[in-house]
């Protein structure tokens, strides 16, 4: 038989991959340890072995967002797939949802709302700008959502937002309350249970330092009970959270169902990655250690003339920085000076920040001053070469 597409020749060339230093918005860099666990055995998804990493990894989790909630688990997709597997499992058709909009986490939150048919609310503030209380209140009062959406970290803007009350105000209104957790699991307090979340995700490939692709996530007993209640059924299959908690083992009294192939690979990296976080201290140990090489990132760089996107530094997130781009510099320019010259990643902006800023992500292994001095020193240099270029 005579073929229609030929062998492409490309796969003649070997596999070829830089070392890189991975200070953008993320993924961050794997400690030797994860890439090694990475190369392991291959196990099948029902294993023993494998349903005993699960376990393991089910409890990290709870440590990790200090809950005790028994549907704990991991989606196998990207930090996007823990906000579609929240919000594809608490809304319906019609239901109504507010959704705090800060930055690129909150337009992502709207849109996957809209595809489900919400009744999508938005409560809009200026990149950067926290939510408060009280305007949420406000939103509350007037339409009574059965949802609330709020990013505990904006990656686009570099902002912490702060998540006291929030879970007070939807029991008040019995409102399930989703916290994305994507870039703060680890840098900064969280404490699902305490702060009353319901549904709470995060990413993996950030300061935890594992692969992406294997997205932790965990449900309050009041989200399953909203859950149990729906007239109609999950609209997805790989993100329905009552079978997936099936196959995590998260129900007593129900036996492991095979749902899909999760990557025994991705497993090992995890696993192995929250042994590191324990090993190196733990959450108040990574929490004060990333506070403190940010603070000294952001003072090194506003020493050298740099203006940091968020003002007040009780708002700025812990894991990724974001500075101003100075006036007639190219941002594009600066990126891939860094990236050709030094191997060294700077993210620019994300959504409604591109062009105005650089992010630079110091996260688990890479939250350290010399990683720090590093960047900032890259940063600077970049930054002066492509103010030269504008000059020509
Ligand atoms: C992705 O998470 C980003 O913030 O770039």
């Amino acid at each position: 038989m005579v073929l229609d597409i030929p062998k492409p020749d490309v796969f003649n060339a070997p596999l070829k991959v830089v070392e890189k230093m991975m200070t953008g918005a993320g993924p961050s860099n794997y400690h030797d340890r994860i890439r090694k666990s990475m190369s392991l055995p291959v196990l099948g998804h029902l294993h023993t072995e494998t349903l005993k990493i699960m376990d393991d990894i089910k409890e990290g989790i709870q440590y990790l967002f200090q809950t005790e909630n028994p549907h704990t688990f991991c989606v196998s997709g990207p930090g996007h797939a823990g906000l579609e597997c929240a919000l594809t499992n608490l809304l319906e058709n019609g239901d109504t949802i507010l959704i705090t909009c800060c930055g690129i986490w909150g337009q992502r939150a709207e849109l996957m709302s809209k595809k489900l048919n919400a009744d999508v609310k938005v409560l809009y503030k200026h990149p950067g700008e926290q939510v408060s209380i009280k305007e949420a209140r406000n939103c509350f009062r007037m339409y009574h959502p059965k949802v609330f959406f709020l990013a505990h970290g904006e990656s686009s803007t570099g902002m912490l937002q702060n998540l006291l009350e929030f879970g007070d105000l939807c029991r008040e209104y019995d409102c399930l309350f989703i916290v994305d957790c994507v870039i703060t699991l680890g840098c900064a307090p969280i404490y699902v249970d305490k702060f009353k979340i319901d549904v709470a995700y995060s990413g993996t490939q950030k300061v935890l330092n594992a692969p992406p692709g294997i997205t932790p996530i965990t449900f309050s007993p009041r989200a399953l009970d909203r859950i149990a209640a729906r007239k109609t059924l999950v609209t997805s299959y790989n993100y329905d959270a009552i079978l997936l908690g099936e196959y995590w083992n998260c129900f007593a009294n129900h036996p492991r169902i095979y749902h899909h192939t999760v990557c025994s690979t991705l497993l090992y990296g995890l696993r192995e990655a929250i042994a590191l976080f324990l090993e190196r201290g733990g959450l108040e140990s990574s929490w004060e250690n990333h506070s403190r090489v940010t603070s000294n990132f952001c003072n090194l760089l506003v020493s050298n003339g740099l203006e940091i996107f968020i003002d007040d530094e009780m708002l700025r997130c812990p894991s990724v920085v974001s500075i101003k781009v100075p006036d007639n510099i190219d941002p594009h320019k600066v990126i891939s000076y860094a990236m050709k010259n030094h191997y060294v990643e700077i993210s620019g902006g994300l959504g409604p920040t591109v062009g105005k800023i650089f992010r630079i992500g110091l996260m688990g292994i890479n939250a350290t001053n010399e990683v720090a001095e590093k960047v900032a020193k890259v940063l600077i240099e970049s930054i002066k070469e492509a103010e030269l270029v504008s000059k020509i």
